[in-house]
């Protein structure tokens, strides 16, 4: 282009020689060539409209305000109507506790309540050879039910024959703060575990053994007291081991004949 004037070149003219933004801008801005340069655009690459980008900023907000309220700007509970209850559903935690054969409900809260036990007489039942007896296999668990309730109500001192050893220790009583249900669980859980052959004691029957020993007043008992005095079974009623047993209210279910 520059030189075309003095001789006819026939090749193409690729080097171009003239720098284009320079010469626009050596011109004085605000010429027309120089504005119309700015707002050309190519094709599809227009800029977007500030406005367009304001509006579409309000509405993510929104949004995020509405997730934020956890849709609640959607609730529908103004078109409610007042003192409207959902009903219950049938299924769910509204279904009454299912029932457990009573053997196996003692069984399980009694094994709450040998926790504070196993410390010495052992998850086993094993005890700890001199110092502490076994419940595994002891006359005392298996045998007459209210003298078992005074051992473990009363605590029990002295000389103690189990399994033919002879343990000169104490134990603190330990029902201090056991109702009779807690005591009837644990005594079953004892009596039947470890291959005793225990049968299961009710609450009601541990209650009457409280009161006994409420009336026979504090203090540890010794083996002599127990074998002259208490060498009895407690007396109310009991469960079959398969009588079924609101686990909520501990009384045995009302069935159907
Ligand atoms: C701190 C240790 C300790 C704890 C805890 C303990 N006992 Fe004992 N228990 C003993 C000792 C020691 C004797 C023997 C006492 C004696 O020599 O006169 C004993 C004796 C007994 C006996 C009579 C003997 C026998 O082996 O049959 C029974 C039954 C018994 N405990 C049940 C329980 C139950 C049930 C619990 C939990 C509620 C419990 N014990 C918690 C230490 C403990």
């Amino acid at each position: 282009m520059a030189d075309s004037s003095s001789s006819r070149d026939l090749r193409p003219d690729l080097d171009e020689t003239i720098n284009v933004p320079e010469a626009h801008a050596a011109l004085s801005s605000g010429a027309p060539a120089v504005e119309r340069e700015k707002s050309l655009r190519e094709n599809g690459m227009e800029p977007v409209t500030l406005w367009l980008i304001m509006v579409s900023a309000v509405i993510v907000l929104a949004g995020g305000a509405v997730m934020g309220q956890g849709g609640a700007f959607f609730g529908y509970d103004e078109l409610v109507k007042e003192g409207y209850m959902r009903g219950k559903s049938k299924f769910g935690p509204e279904l009454p506790p299912i029932p457990i054969p009573a053997l196996a409900f003692l069984r399980k809260e009694g094994g709450k309540v040998y926790s504070t036990c196993n410390g010495c007489h052992q998850a086993s039942g094993a005890g700890q050879p001199g110092s502490i007896p076994p419940l595994a296999g002891s006359e005392w668990v298996n045998g007459n039910t209210e003298k078992l309730l005074l051992i473990i109500h009363n605590g029990i001192q002295g000389p103690i024959e189990v399994a033919g050893i002879t343990y000169s220790s104490q134990m603190e009583p330990m029902g201090a703060n056991y109702g009779p249900k807690e005591m009837a669980a644990v005594m079953t859980y004892i009596r039947t575990s470890w291959g005793n052959t225990g049968d299961l004691v009710s609450p009601e029957m541990a209650a009457n053994g409280l009161e006994i020993s409420k009336q026979r007043g504090g203090g540890k008992a010794s083996s002599e007291e127990l074998k002259k005095s208490h060498d009895k079974m407690l007396t109310g009623d009991n469960w079959s081991p398969d009588t079924l047993i609101d686990p909520e209210t501990w009384e045995p279910v009302a069935t159907e004949e």
